[in-house]
């Protein structure tokens, strides 16, 4: 007998992502920290969903993503994970699990993939943490690199800027990025770099990359869900469409349930036993 399910839709790899670079198809990424969400864009035809330590902002209400620990982590991608059918389901490694601690960062990676049952990590940095990132894929664990403005090292830009403007930057980025791509990482997630250095890169790698705030010639891109649905109201940087005013929708109608409860016209006789 066999648990495996004919009819579910075939799950996205990084095998496929790396087709898709190659087909010339865009691959759309999205945030998701929990099972409602994740059915929802997951059915909505998102390739890859990332349970991104921006959970510290959107779920948890922190300034920065310092304060997030493993074990939230872990909690936001079981509900996540579950929630997917299809998309590719990569969880973020948490500040403080795996800069300059490889057996640490080996740790925190085999954690996230046996608790949480996702396919993939991402890691945040480049040269500096090459050891780490190489401990965690010779455990069999694909990593997503990132690189450009990383919010891990937000205390050490002094804010979230957009990063390699100038040529040493740029440089530096340029062959982190091949070094990632040596090392084995299945894609890149290159974030608020200038256009042209993004799209540069992408021709010149053979992984993909994904952008946010890195212009549209990067392979894929990706929005944290709740920034896009339009439930931030204050947050709207150049980068940040807003594909719907999911925000303002929830207030209304959470406003005409209190309403409704107050005057006594919800429940009605037909919504009661
Ligand atoms: O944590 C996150 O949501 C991210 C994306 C913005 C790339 O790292």
């Amino acid at each position: 007998m066999s648990t495996y399910n004919e009819s579910a839709a075939p799950k996205v790899t990084t095998v496929r992502l790396q087709a898709m670079k190659d087909a010339g198809e865009k691959i759309a990424c999205i945030t998701s920290y929990d099972f409602t969400m994740s059915r929802l864009v997951d059915a909505a035809g998102a390739d890859f969903i990332l349970v991104g330590d921006s959970a510290a902002n959107v779920m948890m209400g922190y300034d920065t993503t310092l304060p997030i620990t493993l074990d939230d982590m872990i909690t936001f991608a079981k509900g996540a994970v579950r929630g997917a059918r299809r998309a590719l389901v990569v969880v973020d490694m948490p500040f403080g699990y795996y800069q300059g601690m490889p057996d640490e960062a080996v740790r925190s990676a085999v954690r996230i993939m046996k608790e949480t049952g996702a396919a993939a990590v991402k890691m945040e940095g480049g040269e500096e943490i090459r050891e780490s990132i190489a401990r965690v894929l010779a455990a069999g664990i694909p990593v997503c690199a990132h690189l450009g403005l990383t919010p891990q090292s937000v205390n050490k830009f002094g804010g979230y800027g957009v990063r390699a403007k100038g040529d040493a930057e740029a440089d530096r980025l340029i062959s982190d990025a091949l070094m990632l791509q040596e090392l084995g990482c299945f894609a890149l997630v290159l974030e608020k770099i200038p256009a042209a250095l993004a799209s540069d890169l992408t021709r010149k790698l053979r992984i993909p990359t994904i952008g946010i705030g890195a212009g549209s010639e990067t392979d894929g891109q990706i929005l944290v869900v709740q920034d896009m649905l339009g439930m931030n109201e204050g947050f709207k940087p150049k980068f940040m469409r807003h594909f719907g005013q999911i925000g303002k929708a929830i207030t209304e109608a959470v406003g005409t349930y209190v309403s409704e409860v107050k005057t006594v016209t919800f429940p009605s006789a037909t919504e009661q036993y």
